[in-house]
């Protein structure tokens, strides 16, 4: 039998990160691969007491169908938190979606035609690009500096059907937007009419201060804010929520029901129950410690170990490293023989919608983790990295590391 796939199957690619991550399952691996939170993290007492306290006080509400909205004082929990966070939104604003990538998907049914243009910085997180992608978008690059996209990139993406900005210590580059760069970028957004899809699953996982307000608090109706549980609970629950204007919500509503109907109701409830005395106010101050102290490993191992001509910049929350590589060296080249020293990294290259926009620079970054690995280990593996490339470099002679300090700027 053939199968007549559909033309949208077709942009439907295997995720690169996904294939990595089967070489990391092997024994011995130090992986900085994954972009996994730390199950050391996961509230698994307060869970367990939550799931009893349902299953004994709401069963038949929390087992039964429910509305496709979300569960009201999950909703309600979501427009006062949000709140505490400068973004003022009616709790009717709130979908509730099965995990943010839903509402990523859910986004693009709504908005992206063929050939629609949809702005993206670069890098971007794959996981977007790859829900953007069967609605057959026209990717349309931002060109960045050290300090995020830049405004004018912005603004010249007049026409576009959003932009799609992860201004939190972005997946994969770990940068957090200064607040400086994100007026520029609300003034260009606003002057040039080009809506925004805010993502921010990072933005409690600061470990000096919090970030900046969220940009969807300056442009109002023209922004689209999703937000997400896994970080700062677990991703198992796939609990996330997508805060819409009043004029696009009916329509959201009906992807949302012609998806899945609802998110579960019982994983609603449970998660409620959890949060609704203040548990995140304890709980996320330890993931953040949790955090920063392998934050600093892993920059003390970089610092320590990393061969001339390699450029990071530590980041100030989230879960990642990006680091760029000189000109010379192919990330995505070099990690089979980073996996037999026993470490895996992401390489950059499928984060960039466009390399070719980039002039090369997509080749030589990779993303590392250090969320999942003890301090120990990060040293371990970061030396082993190191030694990789510079054996690399070595081989490829004086040419490459006459090259180096000329990297060019990682975009962010
Ligand atoms: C930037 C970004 N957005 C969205 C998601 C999806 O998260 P979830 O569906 O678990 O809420 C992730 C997951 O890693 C992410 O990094």
């Amino acid at each position: 039998m053939s199968w007549n796939l559909a033309r949208r199957a077709q942009q439907l690619k295997p995720s690169a990160i996904r294939e990595i991550l089967k070489l990391t399952e092997r024994p011995g691996i130090i992986s900085l691969a994954g972009g996994l939170p730390s199950p050391d993290s996961f509230p698994v007492d307060a869970m367990a007491e939550a799931t009893a306290r349902v299953l004994r006080e709401q069963p038949r509400e929390a087992l039964q169908y429910a509305a496709s909205e979300g569960h009201a004082p999950l909703r309600e929990w979501v427009a006062a938190d949000l709140a505490r966070q400068g973004l003022k939104v009616a709790a009717g604003q709130v979908l509730i979606t099965t995990g943010s990538q839903q509402g990523l998907d859910l986004a693009g049914k709504l908005l992206i035609d063929p050939g629609s243009a949809v702005a993206v910085e670069q890098p971007s997180y794959l996981g977007a690009l790859q829900a953007f992608a069967p609605y057959e978008p026209e990717f349309h690059p931002l060109a960045g500096d050290d300090d995020g996209p830049l405004p004018a990139a912005l603004a010249a993406a007049r026409g576009a059907r959003f932009a799609y900005l992860l201004p939190n210590f972005q997946n994969p580059s770990g940068r957090c937007l200064g607040a400086a760069r994100r007026d520029a970028l609300v003034a260009a957004a606003l002057q040039a009419g080009v809506p925004v899809l805010e993502d921010n699953p990072y933005g409690e996982l600061w470990f000096d201060q919090p970030p900046p307000p969220p940009l969807a608090a300056q442009l109002g109706d023209q922004a689209l804010y999703l937000g997400s549980f896994s970080k700062v609970l677990a991703p198992g629950l796939r609990l996330g929520y997508l805060v819409a204007p009043p004029a696009l919500f009916p329509k959201l509503l009906q992807a949302k029901q012609a998806a899945d109907l609802h998110t579960p109701g019982f994983n609603q409830r449970v998660v409620f129950e959890v949060i609704k005395d203040g548990f995140l106010d304890q709980h996320v101050p330890t993931i953040r410690a949790r955090y920063r102290a392998q934050r600093d490993a892993m920059q003390a191992a970089l610092a320590a170990h990393m061969p001339p001509g390699c450029r990071w910049q530590m980041p100030s929350g989230g879960m990642f490293f990006w680091v760029t590589l000189p000109a010379g060296l192919d990330a995505t080249a070099l990690l089979p023989r980073a996996v037999e020293a026993g470490v895996a990294y992401v390489p950059g290259a499928p984060f960039f919608a466009r390399p070719e926009a980039v002039g090369g620079l997509a080749a030589h970054t990779l993303r590392l983790s250090f969320v999942t690995v003890a301090p120990d280990r990060i040293a371990q593996g970061v030396a082993a990295l190191a030694g990789v490339l510079r054996r690399a470099l070595e081989e490829s002679g004086p040419r490459s590391a006459r090259l180096a300090p000329a990297a060019a700027a990682p975009q962010p």
